[in-house]
């Protein structure tokens, strides 16, 4: 009974503590090895600026009372981002750290940094799983957010997901969407820099592509050029995968143009088709890979397109 309390106990912990190693690999945008490196390096340089700091204050012969105290928190302020340096070279760490500290050294002399946070809509028709993922992702990005959830269909499962996640969503309507404003002014009006559309059954009007270049992004459950087009959305696209004999399919993630599932391609991923999958289990192996994907490909689109 114990040994099962301290076990449960140890799981709930490892859980947090991978929560909390994911949550900082994304907010400081490094891999897992480097994060671990980061970590090292903090701990190093914390001790080595602990042990000069009494080091230097030896040198003054002065008893262990307030005033040491106070003269060792100074010095330690002092040396602590002098010592993280020095240990962060050998770590190959460096360069973080910079950044790191000028970030604080801004942040203390109350100089305001201008980071541009770019406002991502979602656009979606139906369960929204794909949409889920991607909030999620970016729920602790300080440079990207999801500002807007669009959906053309009442009661689909995404708005929920927007309601539940504090996110703004907006029911479209077709006459609007196609023949009026295309909704452009409700886009500025959250100042959304992007589009990502996850399961987002309607054709963007070219309209909304013209005022997005290479800003809207899709993806789709096969590998495009083969099986997209007019409606190849959802079962239909695993039907006929499965009905060619294919023994191969995946995810496509394309960049969106005046045309079905046709924009420039950004990232594809293959799965099995096995002798005995159905729809229902192609559909799921392809779910998996569209989450494990789409939220760090749209990352690095935004990112590299923020860079240049
Ligand atoms: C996904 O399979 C995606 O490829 C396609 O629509 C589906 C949406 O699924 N464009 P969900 O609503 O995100 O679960």
């Amino acid at each position: 009974m114990i040994f099962f309390a301290a076990s449960l106990h140890n799981h709930k912990f490892l859980t947090h503590f991978c929560a909390m190693f994911q949550k900082l690999r994304q907010r400081w945008k490094v891999n897992g090895v480097n994060l671990l490196l980061i970590i090292a390096t903090f701990a190093l340089g914390g001790s080595l600026c602990g042990y000069a700091g009494r080091k230097i204050l030896l040198l003054t012969n002065l008893e262990k009372g307030v005033v040491w105290f106070i003269l060792y928190i100074l010095l330690i302020t002092l040396l602590w981002p002098l010592c993280v340096l020095l240990i962060s070279i050998p770590l190959g760490q460096f360069a973080f750290f910079k950044r790191y500290i000028t970030r604080i050294w801004k942040k203390m002399s109350g100089r305001k940094e201008n980071i541009h946070i770019t406002r991502i809509a979602v656009f979606a028709s139906g369960a929204g799983s794909n949409a889920d993922q991607v909030i999620n992702y970016f729920a602790a990005s300080p440079t990207i957010k999801v500002a807007l959830v669009v959906c053309n269909k009442v009661g689909a499962g995404v708005l929920q997901i927007a309601e539940k996640t504090g996110i703004p969503s907006l029911l479209i309507e077709k006459e609007r969407f196609f023949k009026g404003d295309n909704y452009l002014p409700e886009l500025k009006k959250h100042h959304i820099d992007f589009i990502v559309l996850a399961g987002f059954l309607w054709k963007m009007p070219d309209a909304l592509i013209n005022a997005y270049p290479k800003k809207i992004v899709n993806i789709h459950p096969a590998l495009l050029p083969q099986y997209g087009g007019k409606g190849m959305y959802g079962q239909a696209v695993h039907e006929a995968v499965i009905t060619s004999g294919d023994n191969e399919s995946g995810i496509t993630i394309h960049f969106v143009d005046e045309l079905y599932d046709h924009g420039e391609i950004i990232f594809q991923a293959k799965c099995e088709v096995a002798q005995h999958d159905t729809t229902e289990t192609l559909a799921q192996k392809i779910h998996v890979l569209e989450h494990a994907n789409y939220p760090a490909v749209i990352a690095s689109v935004i990112e590299k397109q923020n860079r240049s």
